[in-house]
């Protein structure tokens, strides 16, 4: 991880006026936590929320120099009423709430004959109804306050037939069009909705679900012939998020893969 900017808040005595305020869901690992650290540098507020009070503490200790800006809270984004409180609770004590980052998730590689109906529920209930359950607290939000802009975070899985997805790439195409719905839905509250695609990215998840076997076929596969870093996708995130850079961007998919969804034969020894 990159280490933070020396002044992540450009201005920490802004007024009420020019402040903004994102909410980063999984914001304690990978690339949830790269985005609150990308974020505080870009002038952001940072609300963080995720499920791991570890990780959590982990988190602050790490982003210490800068809690004026940042806040963590224990949250499970399928708990609905504890959500819509939360997003509730920034809005009224941290906000306005100008931006959203949706990178709580789980993953898992697993053959189609041993996916269980119990796997499919969870992923679905956590990368799905999770992230509907965020964006819809936070949207409710940003109506009242001039709108806004979020990012969900699905994957190049969402996309495309990696074997194995049974369960992760359904529930990551449901967050691809669930996001076009959303765009379609909030532009009349100014609200833009993008989301990001990641292909392989060196995080904890990663370090858990690839084996030596799955990484060996991504390094064929992508044409980049590396995986990307938690940072390369908090960028995009960022960007997206911004007004400057993006004020007419509604309703995309971001790949950022390496070229991985482009491509067809690749170089082997590239
Ligand atoms: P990570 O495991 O490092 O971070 C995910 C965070 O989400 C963890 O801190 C976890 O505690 C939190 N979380 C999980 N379930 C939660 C829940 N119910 N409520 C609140 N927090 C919860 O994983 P990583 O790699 O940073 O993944 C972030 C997102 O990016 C996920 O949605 C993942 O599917 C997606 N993604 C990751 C890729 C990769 O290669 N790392 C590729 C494509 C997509």
């Amino acid at each position: 991880m990159k280490t933070p900017a020396k002044n992540p808040a450009k201005s920490p005595n802004k007024s009420s006026a020019e402040r903004r305020t994102a909410i980063v869901t999984g914001a304690a690992s990978g690339i949830g936590l790269a985005t609150v650290v990308v974020l505080l540098r870009e002038g952001w507020r940072v609300a963080g929320f995720d499920r791991d009070a570890g990780a959590i503490a982990k988190a602050k200790a790490q982003l210490a120099a800068h809690k004026a800006n940042v806040r963590f809270y224990a949250l499970d984004v399928t708990d609905e009423a504890a959500t819509a409180a939360l997003v509730g609770e920034v809005a009224k004590n941290f906000g306005p709430i100008k931006g959203v980052v949706t990178s709580a998730g789980i993953g898992a590689d697993v053959p189609f004959f041993e996916t269980t109906a119990a796997l499919f529920r969870r992923m679905n209930d956590i990368n799905v109804i999770g992230t509907f359950l965020t964006v819809q607290a936070a949207a409710l939000a940003m109506r009242e306050t001039g709108g806004g802009a979020i990012v969900t975070v699905a994957s190049v899985s969402g996309l495309t037939g990696n074997r194995g997805r049974s369960a992760y790439g359904a529930s990551k195409g449901a967050v691809v069009n669930l996001t076009r719905i959303m765009a379609v839905e909030l532009a009349r509250h100014r609200i833009r909705v993008n989301s990001i695609a990641p292909g392989p990215i060196e995080t904890p998840m990663v370090a858990e679900v690839h084996t030596p076997d799955v990484r060996a076929q991504w390094y064929d596969t992508v044409p980049l012939k590396r995986y990307g870093t938690p940072e390369e996708i908090a960028e995009a995130a960022a960007f997206l998020l911004d007004e400057k850079c993006a004020s007419y961007i509604t309703g995309q998919v971001l790949a950022i893969d390496g070229g991985f969804s482009a491509a067809g034969l690749v170089d082997r020894d590239a």
